[in-house]
């Protein structure tokens, strides 16, 4: 077998089988395949896509590239929790806590940035002393603790989805129904949760810009999560304008934590609600969904996910003096500033040209090796909906160099419609896979 011949059969419109997915998955993990032919199988796959059997023989091989991780030690039915990747979407860092606050224990690897999408690891790395990296035993002691601990994903875990992660960022290669799946599901498989909740975005902001795709990428996610004895649910939610006000790292963590004192944009507070409504459901420490959704509101109403939200961030390091005061994040030295040039209402938003302005103003990275400007990112100003008057702000773009800053503002005044009249609202949840 040759990875030739790999590429040349996908390339022919050919179904791999179990072994050749296995040849492939163990060659790039232990770099006996170079990324040039992980990089054109990729793309191979990319166009002539997968058969189901196929993405269920990756997502195994992925699964299997690493550790099993054994969460025994941790009581009580583990949630895991994992979104497609949106812009502006910090949920994590307000669902973890809020389900945790409500006894269900949270034991998560999250990723990096990818694409125009962010990711939690980089997200969290905004707080100053925050480590993203910890020991199997300091994690598993740190949910044990606290209920809930959030890291990158370990070398050992679906060592696999780690390196083709990063390479099908920069090789375009993301939007793909079997690569998504297989990355997704490989890990959380391998991360040794009970239960786990998808968030499958659907719109200009997601990679699956369709609700037929988006369900399709759900189901799928959920048939595998379920074929390993997982509780699995998928929840399709809006991505057609940015989650919340902010996007970038630190920005985002000072509005999930500003979400958590219950002075949050609508959207992040509502889709955070129902995420741990069915994590609660689902760690079996409410009978329904809707029950779940009141012990959250009560979490959230009474400081309960704040004050988790503090004894994680001092459990992992991090300087919980933060929540109180903004300007310990890094802070961004140049900004530029959008106007409104007309009259009217805000049409729409799109999301993926503003996580584009935003990687571009120094957010997210270019190259596997990139390093990121933590204090980069936008603040908007107008959602979908909002009326605006000539002149009014729409959005600021923030970073440390003020070319790449201008660079942003100009790609995210582009994503503004303003139009005559106002748009109807789009609903926040689409559907909801079990
Ligand atoms: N999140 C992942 O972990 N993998 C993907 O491919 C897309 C989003």
């Amino acid at each position: 077998m040759n990875m030739y011949d790999i590429i040349y059969k996908k390339r022919e419109g050919g179904a791999l089988d179990k072994e050749e997915i296995e040849f492939f998955i163990d060659g790039y993990t232990n770099g006996s395949i170079p990324d040039y032919q992980a990089s054109a199988l990729l793309m191979t796959i990319f166009f002539q896509k997968m058969s189901r059997e196929e993405t269920y023989a990756l997502t195994t091989s992925m699964k299997n590239s690493g550790d099993i991780v054994d969460l025994s030690e941790i009581e009580g039915i583990k949630v895991d929790k994992h979104s497609t990747g949106g812009v502006g979407d910090k949920t994590t860092l307000v669902v973890g806590p809020l389900a945790a606050a409500c006894g269900v224990p949270i034991a998560k690897m999250s990723g990096r940035g990818l694409g125009f999408t962010g990711g939690t690891v980089d997200k969290m790395e905004s707080i100053p002393g925050f480590k993203t990296t910890l020991e199997a035993n300091e994690f598993i002691s740190l949910v044990n603790r606290v209920g809930l601990s959030v890291i990158g994903q370990t070398a050992h875990i679906a060592p696999a989805d780690k390196k083709l992660y990063a390479l099908r960022d920069v090789t375009a290669t993301v939007d793909n129904l079997s690569l998504i799946t297989s990355s997704i599901m490989s890990k959380k498989l391998a991360s040794g949760s009970d239960a786990i909740v998808l968030d499958v975005k659907c719109g200009n902001g997601a990679f699956m810009e369709r609700l037929e795709d988006a369900c399709e990428l759900g189901e799928l996610m959920v048939e595998i999560g379920k074929a390993d004895g997982k509780k699995t649910i998928a929840v399709i939610t809006d991505m057609n304008q940015p989650l919340g006000l902010a996007v970038g790292n630190s920005l985002e963590v000072i509005e999930a934590i500003e979400t958590l004192k219950g002075k949050g944009p609508k959207d992040i507070t509502e889709l955070s609600l129902i995420l741990a409504s069915h994590m609660i459901y689902a760690g079996e420490k409410a009978d329904s969904p809707e029950e779940g959704y009141q012990m959250a509101q009560q979490a959230l109403e009474s400081g309960a996910a704040l004050k988790k939200f503090a004894e994680f961030i001092v459990g992992q390091g991090g300087d919980p003096k933060v929540i109180d005061d903004h300007t310990l994040f890094p802070r961004p030295s140049c900004f530029s500033e959008i106007h409104s040039e007309v009259d009217g209402f805000v049409g729409a938003i799109e999301a993926r040209a503003i996580g584009l302005a935003s990687q571009h103003s120094g957010a997210g990275r270019a190259t596997k090796e990139d390093l990121i400007d933590l204090s980069a990112g936008i603040m908007l100003y107008k959602k979908v909906g909002d009326s605006v008057q000539r002149g009014d702000l729409l959005a600021t773009v923030y970073g440390n160099d003020q070319a790449r800053v201008d660079r942003g503002a100009q790609e995210a005044a582009a994503a503004f419609l303003i139009q005559d009249s106002q748009p109807k609202e789009n609903a926040l949840v689409k559907r909801v896979i079990q």
